[in-house]
């Protein structure tokens, strides 16, 4: 089993990419070394009377520094504290965490949708096969440019301001895109259409998954979703997103 570890984390910088959502690049002991694609920290808040760690996917690693990046959205109490850091800040973190996406060399599509497309960052840099990289937003874009020289880049937005209006499918039917496996993260919407498209051509899919999360570690059953298979940990078909995912095949779990 990977190893996980605890550390004071240092925040190296953090800007603001687009309203509330932000860059932050942590300077760590032995994390970032270890981190790959789709897997994510947990953040602890300063203030104490927030006890449970916040869980941001890896956006980028900068192994040879042993830094990580997040990006995140400010959605509440705790996120929020994380978008007062500055240069300098001690903030204590777990990681790495969850299995992350399976690497194969097929011609892909990267789809990331809203704060789903962070995790896409990091896969695209270790990708090694033909990228086509999709990026869904609501109508403000943020990281489209750091995809830049990874494969090629399509956009889609709600309100049609940039790229082709509509949702990710909407641009891969637009651009009359094909490719052999899909890896995906997004809006549980967004995951539920994709995995029926994905199925319907008899791709290869895998999607990460997001719950809320309690200890993060696969201790407590807060964050199961139903499973086709039994859980060996509870015998049940559940799977815990913190431990056996956040990222599984598609036909492996049931997403409504
Ligand atoms: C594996 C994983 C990876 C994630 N990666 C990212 C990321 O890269 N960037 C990012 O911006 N966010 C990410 N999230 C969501 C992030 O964890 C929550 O937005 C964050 O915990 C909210 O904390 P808060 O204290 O600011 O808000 P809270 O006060 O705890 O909650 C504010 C609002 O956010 C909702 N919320 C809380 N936790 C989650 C959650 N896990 N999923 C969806 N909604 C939630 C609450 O229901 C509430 O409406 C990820 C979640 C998981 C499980
Ligand atoms: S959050 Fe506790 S088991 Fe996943």
């Amino acid at each position: 089993m990977a190893e996980k570890f605890k550390e004071q984390a240092v925040v190296i910088r953090q800007e603001e990419l687009a309203y509330g959502i932000y860059s932050m690049w942590l300077k760590t002991d032995k994390i970032a070394a270890q981190a790959r694609a789709g897997q994510f920290i947990s953040l602890y808040c300063r203030d104490k009377s927030r006890m449970l760690p916040r869980p941001i996917s890896i956006c980028q690693v900068d192994a040879a520094d042993n830094a990580l990046r997040i990006v995140y959205r400010v959605a509440g109490k705790g996120t929020e504290e994380f978008s007062t850091l500055g240069t300098g800040k001690e903030i204590e973190i777990v990681g790495p965490l969850g299995n992350g996406f399976p690497k194969k060399d097929k011609k892909a599509f990267l789809i990331g949708g809203g704060i789903g497309i962070p995790p896409m960052l990091q896969l695209a840099r270790e990708l090694t096969c033909e990228k086509q990289i999709i990026l869904g937003y609501r109508d403000t874009l943020f990281l489209q440019e750091d995809f830049r020289g990874l494969g090629k880049v399509y956009i889609a937005t709600e309100d049609g301001s940039y790229g082709t209006e509509g949702n990710v499918l909407d641009a891969i039917r637009e651009n009359g895109l094909t490719a052999d496996i899909v890896y995906a993260c997004g809006p549980t919407p967004m995951l539920r259409a994709i995995k029926q498209f994905a199925a319907e051509r008899g791709m290869e899919c895998w999607l990460s998954l997001e719950e809320k999360m309690a200890c993060g570690i696969g201790a407590c059953l807060a964050c199961v979703c139903r499973s086709r298979e039994k859980d060996s940990h509870t015998n049940v078909n559940n799977k815990r997103i913190c431990k056996e995912g956040p990222v599984f095949r598609a036909e492996e779990v049931d997403i409504g």
